[in-house]
């Protein structure tokens, strides 16, 4: 999303406050951001909190000093999205029915880029048929409606009417700035750890965090592909927008995998499965005994190696990551074939700045033709964002060598 420019038309509402978040949240991916304001806006937070946070002056006044001439229609149309938030019952009624008589109102007008609405009022100024009527008019013109959320509001009473929260806007504005290239591919990812109980209180497990598997779920929706995430526990949440299968132990993934496996047309397996786990589980915790205890350790099931049994000629494309720390391309490459897949993501766990826990990431891609391409130290989103860009390219030459093109 670096690069992108984004408007935010902050309209006069007492969630007006929540907006200097989403602000904030934009201009850290490196968005270019504008903001607009009402004049009832600025009633509620002033001009300079929004300009100290994009980094850019803020219009409020249609006929005041702070733009050029043609602003209003400029930045509709130099822009890649438009995010109203928080959209009043009186603005989304101007936007329906084309009315412009402040900066705001005349640039949505003019126009060109996507629209954002982001809807917060009292419930019964929701739910008036005149409100819902405009929204359903703005969604008909194809501007993307964010339903409210439920709760106690500002004024008192509990229903629909209030602001999502700045990191639902944000996940929303990324979904409609990002190409929708994974649109009709179903992806399914793995993530973080597994945890093997030896009884009721203790466990085996790794230090997976979940980020990297979570940031490739979560591009993966932004690019509209379907996901299913299934994850080891973590302190992570969700990704909007997929399909999430909590799980704990390697067996428990195995069968989550397998269940979901039908019509799926990307597997990206990010997850540290536990090789061992304990032969037995014990019923209660187990008492401080002797000096020396002994843990009876069994092989879990290899999920991966299993699914590159099944793949055979299915497009489905199979793509493992290797967590090791020493001999790195040869592990990871003995993995790609033993295990039948069509890339391996290869991880020099051994470093400070990568693998495990950390927010970035440094990879090799090995691919079945022995070619090895190395990524620089980027942010785990940033990889993620290749690792998807390579899966797809492998999904389009497999589909292309069995049509024979
Ligand atoms: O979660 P983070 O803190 O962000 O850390 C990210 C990560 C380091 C966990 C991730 O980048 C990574 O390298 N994941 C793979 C970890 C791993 O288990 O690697 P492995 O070399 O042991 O396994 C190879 C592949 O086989 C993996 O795709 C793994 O999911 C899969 N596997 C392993 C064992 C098993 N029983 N079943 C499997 O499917």
């Amino acid at each position: 999303m670096k690069g992108k420019e984004v408007i935010v038309g902050v309209t006069g509402g007492i969630a007006a406050y929540k907006t200097a978040e989403l602000v904030r949240l934009l201009v850290r991916e490196d968005i270019l951001v504008r903001v607009a304001m009402t004049f009832s806006a600025t009633q509620f937070v002033t001009p300079l909190t929004f300009e100290a946070l994009s980094g850019n002056r803020v219009v409020h006044d249609m006929f005041g000093q702070e733009g050029t001439v043609m602003d209003h229609i400029r930045w509709g149309q130099d822009s890649d999205l438009i995010i109203i938030a928080p959209a009043t019952a009186n603005f989304i009624g101007k936007m329906a029915h084309g009315i412009g008589d402040d900066f705001l109102s005349t640039c949505v007008i003019a126009a060109t880029a996507r629209i954002l609405v982001c809807p917060s009022m009292n419930t019964r100024m929701f739910t008036n048929p005149a409100v819902q009527q405009n929204l359903e008019l703005l969604r008909k013109r194809g501007v993307t409606v964010l339903e409210p959320g439920r709760g106690e509001l500002a004024c008192g009473t509990e229903g629909p009417g209030r602001l999502p929260e700045p990191e639902e806007i944000f996940e929303q504005a990324s979904i409609l700035l990002s190409g929708q290239d994974l649109s009709g591919l179903k992806i399914l990812v793995t993530a973080g750890p597994t945890m093997e109980p030896i009884d009721p209180v203790r466990y085996i497990t790794n230090r997976s965090s979940g980020k990297m598997g979570f940031a490739i779920a979560r591009a993966a929706v932004r690019r509209g592909a379907e996901v299913i995430l299934v994850s080891g526990p973590t302190s992570l949440q969700a990704p909007q927008g997929a399909t999430f299968c909590p799980v704990k132990t390697a067996e428990d993934m195995e069968r989550s995998v397998f269940e979901n496996l039908t019509g799926c047309d990307i597997i990206i397996k990010a997850a540290a499965v536990s090789d061992y786990r304990p032969r037995e589980c014990a019923d209660q915790k187990i008492k401080k005994g002797p000096e020396l205890l002994s843990l009876e350790l069994v092989r879990n099931p290899d999920i991966l190696t299993r699914l590159g049994e099944t793949k055979k000629e299915s497009p489905c494309i199979l793509v493992g990551f290797a967590a090791e720390t020493e001999d790195l391309l040869a592990n990871a490459e003995k993995k790609l074939r033993s295990k039948n897949l069509d890339m391996i993501v290869a991880n020099d766990v051994s470093r400070k700045d990568a693998g495990f826990e950390t927010d970035t990431n440094m990879v090799k891609f090995i691919y079945r033709d022995g070619h090895v391409e190395d990524s620089p130290l980027m942010t785990k989103d940033d990889v993620a964002g290749l690792v998807l860009d390579r899966a797809r390219a492998l999904r389009e030459a497999g589909l292309d060598r069995r049509s024979g093109n």
